[in-house]
């Protein structure tokens, strides 16, 4: 069934908030647990659908994981060769990391595997992961024009490999990682932009060997992954739209607490201080190995930038926020060198361009970006394309529209932010079902 939202005008966003779990260490907390050897505790799980999707192909799989209380699981880890092959094909919904990530461990099994996905992840682009791992030897055969399903073959041997990626992907890097724990001798990945880095990170603390540094990763093969505790931080990109929110919406003041803080992340934060915003950290610590901070934003008029485009895999799933802090603000914005948005759950590119003009907004779509004149939005009704980061931004949009936002096909949302509607009627938005 379809799940329309309609966004009105907000006062003023006051109060503290804790957005769900980060995404991206979720899924790779399931992932590696199950491949561990021992019982591993997960904390601040992301109860979302594309986590819980990573979660019930491990059970496939045969993996004991336990769900005591939410956002608690507790894994019981398989080792690195006792996931069972599974009777059907593995449903990965609308997550392209589940399947990109899966694709890498799924190439160093002995059995047979099938994955799938939903309408918009069979859309996207996954020869960026079966080429690099079909020359490390795997065997993954894609839909026409490198879609999905795919079908992996297993028992092969899989051969470390030196992989300059051509794109700046953490989904790639970690799917050819994800193999070279299978492999012989070494695997290591360069990056033309340093991305995301937990995959290292979560290997490395779960006592794998693994050498890294901003845009280079190097592993090798025949060592064990033991079983450890993960506190997982608040999800940065779910902060992103309260921090556009609160800038945008006179008279706001918010704290987000507990936000991760990793530096690949938080390229939004630096773009918007740029344009003027009032942002500050507080309660800087570490927990589960990953910045953590309480972020304060006040709001404060922006002005339009050029957005640096080194800034851009930092802040790769915040444009469809940047978009609209960027037709709110004074003058025009330059966003370039994003052509990956592309290819992401919607093109965010065309679907930002359509739903902010139908707006009001002034925006000239680019190959790999857009110009975006800001000025005053109005109500209207815009298509999100059942793109979970569109619909929450677009309900940003509807808080300093001059009338009512109503924004089609919000069900995605689910997928990264369950709780949004609540959490935002929470802190001063208007936000319900049309
Ligand atoms: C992710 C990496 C990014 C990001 C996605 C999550 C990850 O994708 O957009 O939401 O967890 O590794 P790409 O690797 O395709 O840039």
């Amino acid at each position: 069934m379809q799940l329309d939202w309609i966004s009105s005008p907000a006062h003023e966003l006051r109060g503290d908030v804790c957005v769900p779990g980060d995404k991206s260490v979720s899924h790779r907390a399931i992932m590696l647990s199950a491949l561990a050897e021992g019982i591993s505790r997960i904390t601040g799980f992301l109860e979302g659908e594309d986590t819980r999707a990573t979660t019930r192909i491990f059970e496939q799989m045969g993996v004991r994981i336990e769900a005591p209380s939410p956002g608690e699981r507790v894994v019981h880890g398989a080792g690195l060769r006792g996931l069972r092959a599974p009777n059907d094909p593995l449903d990965c919904g609308n997550s392209g990391t589940a399947m990109r990530l899966l694709c890498g461990v799924l190439a160093g099994q002995a059995f047979d595997s099938v994955l799938s996905g939903d309408e918009s992840l069979c859309k996207r682009p996954m020869r960026r992961v079966t080429e690099p791992l079909a020359s490390m030897g795997a065997s993954i055969e894609t839909a026409e024009g490198g879609a999905s399903p795919l079908h992996v073959r297993g028992g092969r041997r899989l051969r470390g490999i030196d992989y300059a990626s051509p794109v700046a992907s953490a989904q790639v890097k970690s799917a050819v990682l994800l193999g070279g724990l299978y492999a012989d001798g070494e695997t290591s990945v360069s990056e033309p932009r340093p991305t995301r880095d937990y995959t290292e990170r979560m290997l490395a603390a779960f006592g794998w060997p693994v050498v890294f540094e901003p845009g280079r990763a190097r592993l090798s093969g025949g060592h064990a992954l033991r079983a450890i505790e993960i506190a997982v931080p608040a999800d940065f990109s779910s902060a992103a739209f309260f921090i556009v929110a609160a800038t945008l919406v006179s008279g706001s003041e918010l704290v987000l607490r507990g936000v991760g803080m990793n530096p690949r992340r938080v390229g939004l934060l630096q773009v918007l201080r740029a344009m003027g915003a009032d942002i500050t950290s507080e309660n800087r610590h570490e927990a589960g190995g990953e910045r953590v901070a309480d972020l304060v934003v006040r709001h404060a008029p922006l002005r339009g930038i050029e957005v640096p485009t080194e800034h851009v895999a930092d802040m790769i799933d915040e444009f469809p926020a940047l978009f609209v802090a960027a037709a709110c603000a004074e003058g025009s914005t330059a966003i370039r060198g994003a052509e990956e948005l592309r290819v992401k759950e919607s093109d965010r590119i065309a679907v930002m361009t359509a739903g902010l003009r139908a707006l009001g907004a002034r925006v000239e779509e680019t190959s790999d970006g857009a110009v975006i004149e800001g000025g005053a939005l109005r109500g209207g009704t815009v298509e999100s394309r059942g793109d979970h980061r569109c619909a929450m931004a677009f309900a940003v949009a509807g808080a300093i529209a001059g009338s009512a936002v109503t924004i089609r096909d919000c069900a995605n949302v689910a997928t990264s932010f369950p709780g949004f509607v609540e959490m935002a009627n929470g802190c001063g938005l208007t936000v319900h079902a049309a």
